[in-house]
């Protein structure tokens, strides 16, 4: 058996399980969704009936019931004496917005490779010598790419040198490569909630205690809660996106990128900025959130959202002696990032303002034909206004995003639940929904929303339908 979870554990993780159909159907639901999300790995040990009865104050005839369910649907195997055991699911390919054609896959916040790369790749890749004349271990990045990299940043009037640019496979192994090296077991760490989930789980495998602050996609940041969890829990590091921020689309106002940074400062906090998402502009009027430079300042970035997540290529900009600790932490993780990769970035990086515009035309189309379906489907729902980025992170009114994802997903719409997003539980009455797949198949996506909805109101449930899910 690898691993167990307590019933504590388990408890929060579930948040707001209720549904209102049956209460062991929604329980086994509710644990159904964290299996799908991967929140509970296989082979994990599940509490006894008994404890996790009196964690939920439920009685436990409706613990039994919902082991039961999840056993006929083969979620868990019990095992006499050693009790309930999460299975592995069956995989289905996680890539692409439609499967096998009947399915819609929104748990993917991303959009279709930029039209213009497969040209790219075929110009970089002709000439084969000079791709594979490097040695090919090389945990800080090629020197051609770093010095486009810091020439980017130059453009957008931020002095940069190529000794602070290390280049990754991904933001998402940045992210883990800042929380390996830069933090130790029980460091504190401020996160917004909701955030990007896998730098959440990049910060807890390490160790790191999350502290959780409130952003909304209608009333941004919340300084006081910020300026509180800053003062008592004196965090070692801060995660915050602050451009297009995923999953609310918010964009820091001035007077945000202030309190944090005075924040930072006071509390000598690194703030990591994850700006994956900030050139995914759409229309917006305000400029974007523009934080000073300074050495307890990291930021993260990605090819991923602007030219194609299957690029794999990310980049770390910080003060040199960062770079240098990140790099000397590195080989653990791996050995550098793939060369002809690389030698792709290098043409594409000069060319991202284009290449961001041509992708504002897209999010665009999706973000106009999501938001006109929900409104016109789903009036009751409360849909915010964004400007960019890659998802809307609507308000259902009632905490039932747990039950509507399980149900949205037998009818072949897979789509992440609010929780999946928090820090600290919660988020049980919001659903992330991406624009980033075509306009026709968002439509079709609201259509099975709206039934699941009248179906989950009702307390109807339905059949289970399984896959793995991986939340980008
Ligand atoms: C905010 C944020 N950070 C990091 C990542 C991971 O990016 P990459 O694909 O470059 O690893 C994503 C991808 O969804 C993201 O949305």
């Amino acid at each position: 058996m690898d691993s167990r979870i307590s019933a504590r554990a388990l408890a929060a993780a579930l948040g707001g399980w209720r549904g209102s159909g049956s209460a062991y159907e929604s329980l086994a639901d509710g644990i159904r969704l964290l299996c799908l999300d991967n929140r509970l790995a296989p082979s994990t040990a599940l509490p006894a009936e008994r404890e996790l009865a009196s964690a939920l104050s439920l009685s436990r005839t409706t613990v039994a019931a919902a082991y039961r369910s999840l056993r006929a649907t083969g979620h868990i195997e019990s095992l006499r004496g050693s009790g309930s055991v999460t299975l592995p699911l069956r995989r289905n390919d996680p890539g692409g917005h439609e499967g096998d054609g009947a399915t819609i896959d929104l748990q993917q916040a991303s959009p279709a490779a930029w039209p213009g790369l497969p040209a790219v790749i075929a110009e970089a890749t002709q000439d084969a010598p000079a791709l594979v004349a490097r040695i090919g271990y090389d945990v800080v990045g090629d020197p051609r790419l770093r010095a486009a990299i810091a020439r980017h940043y130059v453009e957008r009037g931020m002095p940069t040198s190529p000794d602070q640019i290390l280049v990754t496979t991904g933001a998402q192994s940045a992210i883990h490569l800042i929380a390996s090296v830069l933090l130790s077991r029980a460091d504190r760490v401020i996160l917004e909630t909701p955030t990007y989930p896998h730098a959440a789980d990049a910060f807890r495998r390490v160790g790191a205690r999350l502290v959780g602050v409130p952003v909304d996609s209608t009333t941004g940041w919340d300084l006081e809660r910020a300026a509180q969890s800053f003062a008592r829990a004196l965090p070692s590091l801060a995660y915050l996106m602050p451009d297009f921020h995923n999953p609310t689309g918010r964009t820091m106002t001035a007077g945000e990128v202030s309190a944090f940074v005075a924040a930072a400062q006071a509390t000598g906090t690194l703030l990591v900025l994850d700006e994956t998402t900030a050139q995914l502009d759409i229309d917006r009027t305000s400029g974007p959130a523009w934080f000073p430079d300074d050495d307890r300042i990291i930021r993260v970035a990605s090819l991923g959202k602007t030219v194609w997540g299957g690029l794999r290529v990310g980049w770390i900009r910080a003060a040199p002696d960062i770079v240098r600790r990140l790099a000397s932490g590195r080989p653990v993780h791996d050995l550098g990032t793939p060369e002809i990769e690389q030698a792709i970035a290098t043409r594409l990086v000069p060319r991202l303002d284009e290449i961001a515009r041509q992708r504002g035309d897209v999010l665009r189309a999706g973000r106009d034909a999501l938001v006109a379906a929900l409104r016109s489907e789903l009036p009751d729902w409360e849909v915010p206004e964004v400007f960019g980025g890659v998802s809307l992170w609507v308000g259902l009114g009632e905490p039932l995003s747990t039950p509507l994802v399980m149900n949205a997903r037998a009818r072949g719409l897979a789509l992440s639940a609010g929780s999946r997003f928090a820090v600290e539980g919660g988020h049980d009455r919001r659903l992330r929904v991406p624009f980033t797949a075509p306009p026709a198949t968002l439509e079709r996506a609201v259509d099975v929303l709206r039934v699941a909805w009248d179906d989950v109101r009702d307390g109807r449930t339905s059949p289970v339908r399984e896959d793995f899910a991986t939340v980008i």
